[in-house]
């Protein structure tokens, strides 16, 4: 199915009339954005999933690809003020185990799966004269979708969390002063189809929605439509 196959408002079945986008495996399967008019198809595709298979590791070459597009995203005056702190469990248990421990109990339960947890952090003083720079979380967001919108041309699924103790965080990972954990970023392969627990299963299969156009996008003035 198309991005843009669907009118505003309509979303796709849970993998209603698609096919698993790993062919010959049942490991993916998609939730694409029925949009209102045709977009990337990349953009489509991403979602934030909840079912990851433990037993498949990312690549180092897929971690490395996911986090050189974060870096590669814009900032305001090029001050690059995100920081990640990537927790590999194949490259270090301890490391994934502090991050997991961070998160808050709903988002622990389904992200004990994935095999690679990211905690994304924004600078909050631009380096070059240590004036506040109020872009700094704005620009840390783009670098994350950035990332995200990697993983998933990768054929992987990564789900960002705000639901985690930043106390917690900046003492685990010895984070200075002036940096600000924002979210922390699940990695790793879906599991099959067939494997989504059955306590995960409603939200998994859940469509997904957005807001009219209308209610956040303006023409000219605020509020004012096309
Ligand atoms: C900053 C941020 C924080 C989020 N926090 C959580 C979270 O703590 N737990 C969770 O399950 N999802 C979290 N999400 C995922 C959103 O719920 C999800 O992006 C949204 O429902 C839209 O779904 P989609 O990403 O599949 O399009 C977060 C997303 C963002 C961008």
């Amino acid at each position: 199915m198309r991005a843009g196959g669907g009118r505003s408002g309509r979303f796709n079945r849970y993998n209603g009339g698609q096919s698993p986008s790993n062919t010959g495996k049942a490991t993916m399967f998609e939730k694409k954005a029925i949009t209102s008019t045709p977009v990337n198809d990349l953009l489509a595709r991403r979602w934030s999933g909840v079912s990851y298979n433990p037993d498949r590791p990312v690549e180092a070459d897929k971690l490395s690809a996911c986090i050189e597009s974060a870096r590669w995203a814009p900032s305001c005056y090029g001050a690059q003020p995100w920081s990640f702190i990537v927790c590999d469990r194949s490259r270090d248990e301890a490391a994934w185990q502090a991050a997991l421990a961070c998160l808050v109990e709903a988002n622990r339960d389904w992200a004990q799966h994935a095999p690679a947890l990211i905690l994304a952090l924004a600078r909050e003083h631009f380096q070059h004269n240590d004036k506040p720079n109020r872009w700094a979380q704005y620009d840390t967001g783009a670098a994350a979708i950035s990332l995200c919108l990697q993983a998933t041309d990768l054929g992987l699924m990564a789900h960002q969390m705000g639901g985690f103790d930043v106390d917690q965080s900046i003492t685990a990972f010895d984070v200075p002063a002036g940096h600000t954990p924002m979210a922390m970023i699940a990695i790793g392969y879906q599991t099959a189809q067939e494997d989504v627990p059955e306590k995960r299963r409603e939200r998994e299969f859940a469509p997904r929605r957005r807001n009219p156009l209308k209610e956040h996008f303006f023409f000219g003035a605020w509020g004012k439509g096309s």
